[in-house]
């Protein structure tokens, strides 16, 4: 894993309208980059353009579903046409999630959950590694979750997306590393942004958290130092900390918190 400077690098960001990774959009523009950013409500992205046209960096964006291939190809002909095929920084942030029992959920939530958040994101990847070979001290950042190293209840179909993006992360890490492109994996705890008010089922407001800009402050340092890993917020550290060493003990306090809480009260 390599240090780099984030500075003029050839960055796509998907889920870029919202929350994270608008913050991360901005970010990385007013630190001078070229950011190619993709989200479906495409006002949103046109706003962003608009805000950040003064800065150092530039920004364009394609409107689109990242789980449509159709949309992907034409992703990579604007690669091709515009950055001559080169791609140094893809960061995988787009996502959803559902809050509520398994037993009350369906197929469908659970195959779009894992359409957007697991197969996309791989997908993403396998189409654009000729890119990144292409490109300068390459990096994939996988936006992960807490819930992706620690399991909670009511969120089973999302702790599973998140998890499966875990362990792709860590073995592609692997297998990646003898191209020089590095995989970071960014797991934020609960934050602040529009994703608990578009779950797909069981939708609530959600006030508590990190805020989006210090998530997306903290991915990219994670990517500029040439991190594997980070896990963001105390509590979330002390969560998979808890879960590694003490998993017996810390499923049975989960099961009594439960079993104890109003479905749609739970943190993400
Ligand atoms: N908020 C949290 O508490 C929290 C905690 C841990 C991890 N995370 C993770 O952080 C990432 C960002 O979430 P956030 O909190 O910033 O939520 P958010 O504000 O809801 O943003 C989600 C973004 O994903 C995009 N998106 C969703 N489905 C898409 C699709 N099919 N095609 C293209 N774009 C799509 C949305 O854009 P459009 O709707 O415009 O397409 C939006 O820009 C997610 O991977 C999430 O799982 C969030």
């Amino acid at each position: 894993m390599a240090k780099r400077t984030l500075t003029d690098k050839r960055t796509i960001v998907t889920g870029a309208s919202s929350g994270i990774g608008k913050e991360l959009v901005s970010q990385l523009v007013q630190r001078g980059n070229q950011v190619l950013a993709i989200a479906r409500r495409q006002d949103r992205l046109e706003q962003l353009q608009s805000d950040l046209e003064n800065a150092t960096g530039t920004l364009t964006y394609l409107a689109g579903d990242i789980t449509d291939s159709e949309f992907r190809r034409s992703v990579l002909d604007w690669i091709r046409k515009n950055w001559a095929g080169c791609l140094d920084v893809l960061i995988n942030n787009a996502g959803v999630g559902s809050i509520g029992p398994f037993a009350d959920s369906s197929e469908s939530t659970l195959r779009q959950i894992m359409e957007v958040n697991f197969f996309a994101a791989v997908q993403w990847i396998r189409d654009l590694l000729p890119a990144l070979k292409k490109g300068r001290s390459p990096v994939v950042c996988n936006v992960g979750s807490v819930l992706g190293h620690t399991a909670m209840p009511s969120k089973s179909e999302y702790c599973a997306s998140k998890f499966a993006l875990h362990g792709f992360s860590d073995a592609l890490r692997i297998e990646l590393s003898a191209d020089g492109i590095d995989v970071v994996l960014v797991s934020p705890s609960t934050t602040k942004s529009e994703f608990f008010a578009s779950v797909l089922d069981g939708a609530c407001q959600q006030n508590k958290g990190m805020s989006a800009d210090r998530v997306a402050a903290s991915a990219i340092k994670a990517i500029a130092k040439g991190k594997r890993e980070v896990i963001l917020s105390y509590g979330g550290n002390c969560l998979v900390l808890a879960d590694r060493l003490l998993p017996t003990t810390l499923s049975k306090w989960l099961t009594r918190w439960y079993r104890r809480q109003p479905q749609t009260d739970m943190d993400a």
